[in-house]
């Protein structure tokens, strides 16, 4: 019989273009569905632009421009440079579609029937000027520790400390600039303490759900059964925030990563709707499809906990086995604008690049860990040059010479 599987690739965001280190993921889940439905297996391959959130209401806001219609113009963007690089999606959409919001806040009524939302008042720091709670990001100031100026809210470049946003001294709003004040904001929080949860996520990470090292992570996440030690997680933003709105609470959105993996069922709804395929095969409790989803390593928490934690006690099927990679570096270090090593993935194609080239180098390199993995430039322009130039496209020559000199020029017609 052949198997049913959804697979999924993390749905990149909105507010930036792609680059090499994006593309490890979407070319090796791109090779995984080839091989899928090359053995005759019945294969569905969804992704989506993830677009909602406070960056990508700034950015529109300062190219002067509203938010839909940056989402729009850097769709195109996107779709363009995956189409560049082959990789097949059967569906691409964008987390701000009907479907989306219709299941994001289905789960969330479903979540809240079985009394797993809570509503808590959150201090935070507000810009008075641009009249917004800032996220930790756009809050900046002196960095407690080692004093070196204009550090981000939540942790130090100079010298890597991580601290609270109200920890920072002498912070200012990297929106406008205006000393922050701090205010109170009901907050809806996902109660993943609940004992069901914590009970259902030990069972699940331990499933053969996950590679052994990211188990190992996840038990260290949840603790020892007397520990229990994952907290809530806060699931609401307050206006002004690009989002879906959360249902019977005026004046909240859903924070981004509720409604991103929700994506996932949006996208893959919006494929079904146009080919005749039954969503509920593959989404339903006890459901025999397979689903898979492939992530980066830094994306883990949200798959293996958040994520399986809705979709259980909303009623949903949950995920078969998460893949998750690591990280790219290119010349052995993260990628760097400065050091002229940040690649997108447009100015690869401009430049001539064959992108056969790439996907070739990724999939020699990877495999089934969530080790690190370099494009050592040299290396990738040597190992094109031997394996694919010298054996690959050599065995093509060798055989042109053979076909014309035992078979006759006329062999191929
Ligand atoms: N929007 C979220 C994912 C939501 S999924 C429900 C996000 N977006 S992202 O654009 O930052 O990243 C998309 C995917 O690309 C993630 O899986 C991430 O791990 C991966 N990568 C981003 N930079 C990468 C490298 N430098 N190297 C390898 N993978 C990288 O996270
Ligand atoms: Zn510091």
């Amino acid at each position: 019989m052949p198997r049913k599987i959804l697979v999924t690739s993390a749905l990149p965001y909105a507010n930036g273009s792609i680059h090499l280190g994006h593309l490890v993921e979407y070319i090796q889940t791109d090779i995984w569905v080839r091989f899928q439905k090359m053995l005759g297996n019945t294969c569905h391959y969804v992704c989506a632009d993830d677009t909602h959130g406070t960056p990508i209401m700034l950015r529109a806001e300062k190219e002067g421009i509203t938010p839909e219609q940056l989402i729009d113009r850097v769709w195109h963007e996107h779709k363009a440079d995956f189409d560049g690089f082959h990789v097949e999606f059967d569906h691409y959409g964008s987390t701000n579609s009907a479907e989306t919001k219709e299941f994001a806040q289905a789960i969330y009524r479903k979540l809240k029937a079985a009394g797993l939302i809570e509503v808590r008042s959150v201090e935070q720091f507000y810009d008075p000027v641009k009249n917004m709670f800032l996220p930790d990001r756009f809050i900046k100031g002196e960095c407690p520790k080692c004093h070196a100026k204009d550090q981000y809210g939540d942790n130090c470049e100079a010298c890597g400390t991580t601290y609270s946003p109200t920890e920072l001294i002498n912070p200012y709003s990297a929106v406008s600039g205006a000393q922050p004040e701090r205010r109170n904001s009901d907050h809806y929080f996902f109660k993943l303490s609940d004992l069901r949860c914590q009970e259902f996520l030990r069972k699940w990470t331990r499933s053969d759900t996950l590679q052994s090292e990211a188990s190992n992570k996840m038990q260290e996440w949840l603790g020892s059964e007397s520990e229990n030690k994952l907290s809530d997680w806060d699931i609401s933003r307050d206006a002004p925030y690009f989002g879906f709105e959360i249902p019977d609470a005026p004046g909240k959105y859903f924070y981004v990563w509720l409604d991103a993996p929700v994506g996932y069922m949006g996208s893959f709804k919006q494929f079904c709707n146009a080919n005749n395929i039954n969503f509920d095969d593959y989404w339903k409790q006890g459901s025999d499809a397979e689903l898979y989803h492939f992530i980066g390593k830094d994306i883990l928490y949200f798959h293996a906990l958040f994520w399986p934690a809705m979709l259980q006690h909303a009623g949903f099927r949950t995920p078969t086995k998460l893949f998750a990679h690591g990280f790219l570096t290119v010349n052995g270090e993260k990628m760097s604008k400065s050091r002229g090593t940040f690649i997108t993935a447009d100015s690869y194609l401009k430049q001539g690049l064959n992108p056969e080239y790439l996907r070739y180098y990724y999939a020699a390199k990877l495999n089934g860990t969530m080790e690190d993995l370099d494009l050592n430039l040299e290396d990738f322009v040597a190992k094109v040059n031997s394996d694919l130039i010298g054996k690959y496209v050599n065995i093509a020559s060798r055989c042109a010479g053979f076909i014309t000199n035992r078979f006759g020029e006329n062999y191929i017609s």
